[in-house]
């Protein structure tokens, strides 16, 4: 099949990567939430080769991760699971480390809140929880374009950007924010550690 491609993956994979080069280095096992067109798995997996990177999501999107991973595979990228928050249960896994990227906005409201429920429930103490996205902080947009992005992603029925207060209250005192790192084109790299 023709690959799916994501042209803002190919803009944030860099970036993206120094965060998770810092964050992960203690990490022997990431669950990606989300893997989309699976261009970030491909990415960074040789570039960790410390670590052992598991993609997952709904299982439409399972033939183009596994054509990526096709072309570029690595000893520790491991294929898709078929993980839809709100319908299948958490992976099996003893993962100590969690990714998602561009997820919280997609999800209506109650899934975003069970997926920052669940990563806190079944990290280990210590764990890592990368997540990238647009986020709003206080209550406000960090950007004009996030407005307007926001707005689009609500009319076309998605759950839309989402308050890192809310998401820390979601976390019921599980997950401590430890850095929220400006990203380029106005995201954020929210860094949680499960306490
Ligand atoms: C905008 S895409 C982002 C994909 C990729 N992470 C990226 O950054 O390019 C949103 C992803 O969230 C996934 N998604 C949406 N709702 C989900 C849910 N309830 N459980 C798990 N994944 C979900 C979609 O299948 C899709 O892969």
């Amino acid at each position: 099949m023709e690959k799916p491609f994501s042209q803002a993956c190919e803009n944030n994979k860099g970036p993206i990567l120094e965060v998770l080069k810092k964050h992960f280095r203690p990490c022997s096992h990431i669950l990606e939430i989300g893997s989309g067109t699976g261009q970030h798995g491909v990415h960074f997996a040789p570039a960790l080769p410390h670590l052992i990177w598991q993609c997952s999501d709904m299982p439409g999107n399972h033939a183009g991760i596994n054509a990526w991973i096709d072309e570029a595979p690595a000893h520790n990228l491991k294929r898709p699971v078929a993980f839809t928050i709100g319908q299948h249960p958490w992976p099996k896994g003893d993962f100590d480390g969690v990714f998602s990227a561009n997820t919280a906005h997609i999800m209506q409201p109650q899934e975003a809140r069970l997926m920052m429920e669940l990563v806190a429930h079944n990290l280990p103490k210590g764990g890592i929880f990368c997540q990238y996205g647009p986020f709003n902080i206080d209550g406000r947009y960090t950007s004009d374009s996030n407005r307007s992005f926001d707005e689009s992603l609500r009319n076309q029925g998605y759950g839309g950007i989402r308050d890192i207060g809310e998401l820390q209250d979601w976390a019921v005192s599980k997950l401590q924010l430890v850095e929220r790192l400006a990203m380029p084109a106005n995201n954020f790299t929210l860094v949680w550690r499960k306490v």
